[in-house]
């Protein structure tokens, strides 16, 4: 790294490789473990009450509901003969509340039960992947605790989300539907299992890295200390919510974005490494660096007049300085500003993979299967920022981060991707009701 970049990053407290991957993992474990005593802890460790041992029926339709940081996807899934998922009558709407203005409860669940009443002929149990930070109850509904990822519909926090959502469909056509609720990294946990692989795995976490990020695994109920009525010898899958990880500080570039958002203070991890953000940090980051007389004048002055760069453009055009068709189209680049743009742009996703690494490792270690290379532990993973992020060979760049953490640990381990894996869990997750 040049001499200048380093004292930016140096003097904005931006740094690659503090904490350590040790010093992060350690920090990691100890905060699932007091979330999940229901001490004090940034990750709020919720029970997910699903199993993953259930057989799942074939031939049985069931309706599926996704509500996703940006999409609210709907479908009929059946698993076939062999066990294969086929989704029937799919459907995606923009998830509502996630652009525009801010919607009232009613509202809310209007535009939900509209997307489903199409559908409820085909079945009775829906199966409904919902993505933001939810307690689960034993009967799998969920009351919201906030909303990430920037949606606004203030009224919902609070509510039961799958009961408002039946009572909505039940006005609009008087069928009383029988709903699960889950997480969509419990959800891609499922998939994992369901996907029909011909391998043995000892164990499975789910992982998402998309509009936001989060993890899940599998506890035994009696590492659930803040449930203490569980049963022993059971185990269940349990969401991290490690968006909300408190272990990495902040730099300047993550205050000035924190500052500058509604939920300031709050999903300090999510935000430095999932694609609601990566836009306006790296937009941050360019505007400190035009502040700081990194950028040749005519450069810096048209960076620090622009309002917003969305993940992918700021994702392309680290990657290719010299694409047309992004946001940086305005700004008059020198042949030096597109490698300075190169130079701080990078190390963004540098650190966001190594973030991201650490987060699938502290659920694969805390699950603690893997050690038998007969029967590897299996980590599916979802989302767009996961398999879509060009800079820094992001994804290789994370699976290299896996390899150095778990091989030295003796942990076997194999990351998966199934298609659609929110859709396949909600729906294995409502057939097993
Ligand atoms: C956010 C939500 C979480 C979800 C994750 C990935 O962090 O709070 O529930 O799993 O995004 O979509």
């Amino acid at each position: 790294m040049k001499k200048s970049v380093q004292n930016f990053f140096e003097s904005h407290d931006f740094c690659l490789e503090s904490p350590s991957n040790d010093e992060l993992l350690a920090t990691f474990d100890a905060e699932m473990t007091a979330g999940l005593a229901g001490d004090k802890s940034s990750l709020a460790m919720i029970p997910a009450y699903v199993t993953t041992d259930k057989p799942v029926p074939i031939n049985t339709p069931v309706l599926v509901m996704d509500a996703g940081g940006t999409n609210l996807r709907v479908a009929v899934v059946w698993f076939d003969n062999r066990g294969l998922a086929r989704i029937e009558d799919f459907k995606k709407y923009p998830m509502p509340g996630s652009s525009g203005g801010e919607l009232d409860a009613e509202t809310f669940f209007a535009k939900l039960a509209d997307a489903l009443v199409p559908l409820v002929d085909r079945s009775q149990s829906l199966g409904f992947c919902f993505s933001y930070p939810t307690e689960v109850t034993p009967d799998c509904d969920g009351r919201l605790l906030r909303w990430t990822k920037q949606v606004r519909a203030k009224q919902v926090v609070g509510r039961m989300v799958g009961a408002n959502l039946v009572e909505a469909v039940r006005e609009r056509t008087g069928r009383t539907l029988s709903v699960r609720l889950l997480n969509d990294t419990v959800a891609t946990l499922l998939a994992g299992r369901s996907a029909g692989v011909a391998r043995r795995h000892s164990g499975q976490i789910g992982f998402i890295l998309g509009t936001g990020t989060n993890t899940a695994y599998v506890e035994h109920h009696e590492n659930i200390a803040k449930l203490p009525q569980l049963k022993a010898g059971g185990r269940m899958a349990v969401n991290v919510e490690s968006g909300n990880f408190g272990g990495v500080p902040q730099s300047d570039f993550d205050k000035a974005l924190d500052k500058s958002l509604p939920d300031c203070g709050t999903y300090r991890f999510e935000k430095m490494i999932s694609g609601a953000y990566l836009g306006s940090l790296g937009l941050k980051v360019l505007q400190h660096a035009a502040e700081d007389g990194l950028f040749s004048s005519a450069a810096a002055t048209a960076l620090l007049a622009t309002r917003e760069i969305t993940n992918k453009d700021f994702d392309d055009f680290v990657d290719n300085p010299f694409l047309n068709g992004t946001a940086f189209d305005k700004v008059p680049f020198t042949d030096d500003d597109r490698r300075t743009v190169v130079e701080v742009g990078t190390p963004i996703f540098v650190r966001a993979a190594r973030l991201a690494a650490i987060n699938i490792a502290a659920a694969i270690l805390r699950d603690g299967a893997g050690r038998d290379p007969l029967y590897p532990i299996c980590a599916t993973i979802d989302g767009s920022t996961y398999y879509r992020t060009r800079s820094a060979q992001f994804r290789s760049r994370i699976e290299a981060h896996l390899r150095e953490i778990l091989q030295p640990r003796g942990v076997f381990f194999e990351t998966i991707a199934v298609e659609d894996a929110p859709i396949i869990g909600a729906a294995v997750a409502g057939l097993t009701a």
